[in-house]
């Protein structure tokens, strides 16, 4: 839709997880102008509700090598190692830069940071906090920094933002997107910013976090909600790794009929010991992999789903009682309170849990230094594919990859603002009518996405799916003259059109892909196979089709 009002900074960045939050500190000390953007509050989004914790080779007995290994063994042969290698040798620094900043990490007795496993590392190197409130305290420490000079000319924080559109110059002669310039926003604000706007920039970092929303249950909070992946489709960028979607193992299970936001239970329990019962009280983890319930994480899910399906159950159990009432309760202080929330005690109870959405190993294509396919247009975070993840992430890789990519992004952007490399540009109109999914589609939406590309998929059903999504109808919003839109489109149908966008282009990546790899299982295709071993890529074309 036509702006309202126009901001204007060097680097808009949207988002405020870690990725965003870093992003922003970084480029406030180098750019004379910043913008931060972000959906709800700044405290708000994924990362905060990150437990386990942040992986880097901080003891002295690991090492980035090792670290890389587990990484490309998790990745199931899809990982880039180029943006690995950058991952964990530069993760041990920038964890050291988060304590600077005022994150306080669990200390062991001697004052080291105390370091914890979990699923797919051979080593202790797990940094925590609060036990197991890990994000929280992250988020904690980098929204103070931004508060602390949230008052400077320098930058500028908008909360209750939800971006629209990534804007783009003027096509070039082969009708590819000009360059990024700016995001359309959406404020729920007062006064001078309120309503859509358009907030211009030299360079924009999206930062926008995961898509738990596309599925009925997700450990994501509800504005996970695939905004800045639909965004850069629909401007044009290229899209990468996208069907392979993180299920995690043990979320704790309420009931068939709850859905949204789901209670996760830290795979750093098992990390601690805790063990994986089926419904006849039998542990089976052993049987299916050599690190059993600290296998990869795809491989646990898997197996759970296929244990509950063996067993005619809707879940199983978690075991951790012989790890003692009081540690667990030190150790997990958030879990035993959310869990004695349902009457459950982690000490004394067996906990029913199940497998839901959790995270998005594919995104934006990005490179080592967050450039997109589109000049100007960056990546960062879970919203990214930079190759880290390959065909499933490994434990705790998520926190660093938003810490680490933003960090480099940020000089990078710098850098080319500096030497005239990436300037303001003038945004092109799109000509047409607006076409949004109605708010009330979610849940049709969600189911769809749940039975199709969910954790175990096959070919009829992600056909099922196709057929099902297109069949969603959407309302035409016609676009005046001028480029307003007749009538305004309300917030929760711009994120329920980024739902079924993202559903869209993961069930065609999941049909395309006729093997099993990583957080991709197909039953109709079980093995993994060699000529697969390559990264699918979807954009737009000129048509709007994909
Ligand atoms: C967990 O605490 O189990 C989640 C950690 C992660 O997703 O890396």
């Amino acid at each position: 839709p036509a702006p309202g009002w126009t901001v204007e900074a060097d680097a808009v960045v949207v988002g405020s997880g870690i990725a965003g939050l870093t992003a922003a500190l970084e480029l406030r000390t180098r750019v004379p102008r910043v913008l931060l953007v972000t959906k709800d509050r700044l405290a708000s989004g994924s990362t905060v509700w990150a437990q386990g914790g942040i992986a880097a080779a901080l003891d002295p007995s690991d090492s980035p090598s090792a670290h890389l290994v587990d990484t490309l063994v998790a990745g199931g042969g899809l990982c880039d190692p180029r943006a690995v290698e950058v991952l964990v040798t530069e993760g041990p620094a920038r964890v050291r830069e988060l304590v600077a900043r005022g994150a306080r990490f669990d200390r062991a007795p001697d004052g080291r940071i105390s370091l914890t496993r979990e699923g797919g590392h051979h080593a202790d190197r797990i940094a925590h906090a609060g036990g197991d409130a890990t994000g929280a305290e992250i988020s904690r420490a980098l929204v103070a920094q931004i508060e602390a000079v949230r008052g400077d000319p320098g930058i500028e924080v908008i909360e209750h933002a939800l971006v629209l559109d990534v804007l783009t110059g003027p096509p070039g002669p082969d009708g590819r997107p000009g360059p990024a310039c700016g995001v359309t926003i959406h404020v729920i604000g007062e006064g001078q910013r309120d309503g859509v706007g358009a907030a211009l920039g030299k360079a924009v970092v999206l930062a926008t976090g995961g898509i738990g929303q596309v599925y009925r249950s997700s450990t994501n909070p509800a504005q996970a909600t695939g905004d800045g992946i639909a965004a850069a489709l629909r401007a044009g960028a290229v899209l990468g790794d996208v069907e392979f979607v993180q299920f995690h193992p043990t979320v704790l299970w309420l009931g068939a009929g709850v859905k949204g936001q789901l209670t996760l239970v830290s795979e750093a329990v098992r990390g601690e010991g805790a063990y994986l019962l089926d419904t006849d009280g039998v542990r089976f983890m052993p049987d299916v992999h050599p690190m059993a319930e600290l296998a990869p994480r795809d491989v646990v899910a898997h197996a759970i789903v296929r244990r509950m399906a063996a067993t005619g159950s809707e879940h199983v159990w978690l075991d951790a009682r012989h790890l003692g009432a009081s540690f667990l309760r030190r150790r997990f202080p958030t879990i035993h309170e959310r869990l004695a929330e349902h009457d459950i005690d982690l000490g004394k109870d067996l906990v029913p849990v199940a497998p839901a959405q959790h995270y998005h190993s594919g995104g934006v294509v990005a490179d080592l230094v967050g450039r997109t396919s589109l000049t100007g247009l960056y990546a960062v975070g879970e919203v990214a594919c930079t190759g880290v993840h390959g065909a499933n992430r490994l434990a705790s890789n998520s926190l660093l990859e938003g810490l680490v990519f933003a960090h480099r992004a940020a000089r990078h952007i710098s850098d080319e603002v500096a030497r005239g490399a990436l300037r303001h540009g003038e945004p092109s109109v799109r000509p047409g009518d607006e076409a949004l999914v109605a708010a009330a589609a979610r849940g049709r939406v969600q189911r769809i996405a749940t039975d199709g590309p969910g954790v175990l998929r096959d070919g009829p059903g992600l056909r099922r799916a196709t057929t099902a999504l297109a069949a969603v109808p959407t309302d035409a919003h016609t676009r005046l003259d001028d480029g307003r839109l007749l009538a305004a489109p309300q917030l929760a149908e711009w994120e329920t059109t980024n739902v079924h966008q993202v559903a869209t282009v993961l069930t065609a990546a999941a049909l395309a892909r006729e093997e099993s790899r990583g957080g991709h299982a197909r039953s109709d295709f079980p093995e993994q196979v060699d000529e697969w071993r390559l990264r699918l890529t979807a954009r737009l074309d000129e048509d709007a089709r994909l």
